[in-house]
């Protein structure tokens, strides 16, 4: 089935000069971004984008982390793209993500370390969970007329 969902480089993806990676692992996939801007979240939308963490112990660490710096926020089509691209972007805490997934290769942080030191576990990307949260984000950080519609070579292919 073909779905869209919704995945946001972090202040860290960015900063630390990943974009390029992160997209080429959504990309060789032969999964299609259709939507994409760089935008400085402020507290406000942090709030609307994080409801559901609100009221968790670390939110105050997760937007302060979120409104530190640019993020790069994506919609990305494909068969099943919710689950694939959680796959391809690995469990939430880096220390536990396989190598081969984004969080596996390019982050190292423990959820203790986070908690110790009052901050966001550093993860370099968000990704929606299910297809619920991914149109609730795509409403969230797209107008419609932001939203592409194009044919890829695997689609000639695959679909
Ligand atoms: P993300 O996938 O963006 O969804 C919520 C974010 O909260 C998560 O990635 C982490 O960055 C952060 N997070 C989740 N659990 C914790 C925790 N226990 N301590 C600190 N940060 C957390």
């Amino acid at each position: 089935m073909i779905e869209q969902t919704f995945v946001a480089i972090k202040p860290d993806g960015v900063e630390r000069a990943l974009i390029g990676k992160v997209i080429e692992r959504f990309e060789q996939r032969g999964l299609k971004i259709v939507a994409m801007k760089m935008v400085w979240v402020d507290r406000d939308f942090s709030k609307k984008h994080y409801s559901a963490h609100i009221n968790k112990p670390f939110y105050k660490g997760l937007e302060d982390f979120i409104v530190s710096g640019p993020v790069v926020a994506m919609v990305i089509e494909g068969v099943n793209a919710v689950e694939y691209t959680r796959k391809i972007v690995g469990v939430t805490i880096p220390s536990e993500a396989s190598p081969g997934t984004i969080r596996g290769d390019f982050a190292h942080q423990t959820m203790q370390h986070a908690d110790e030191h009052g901050h966001a576990v550093v993860n370099i990307i968000h990704a929606s969970g299910n297809k619920e949260e991914a149109k609730k984000e795509i409403d969230l950080w797209f107008d419609a007329k932001e939203i592409h519609s194009y044919k890829t070579v695997h689609e000639k292919h695959t679909f």
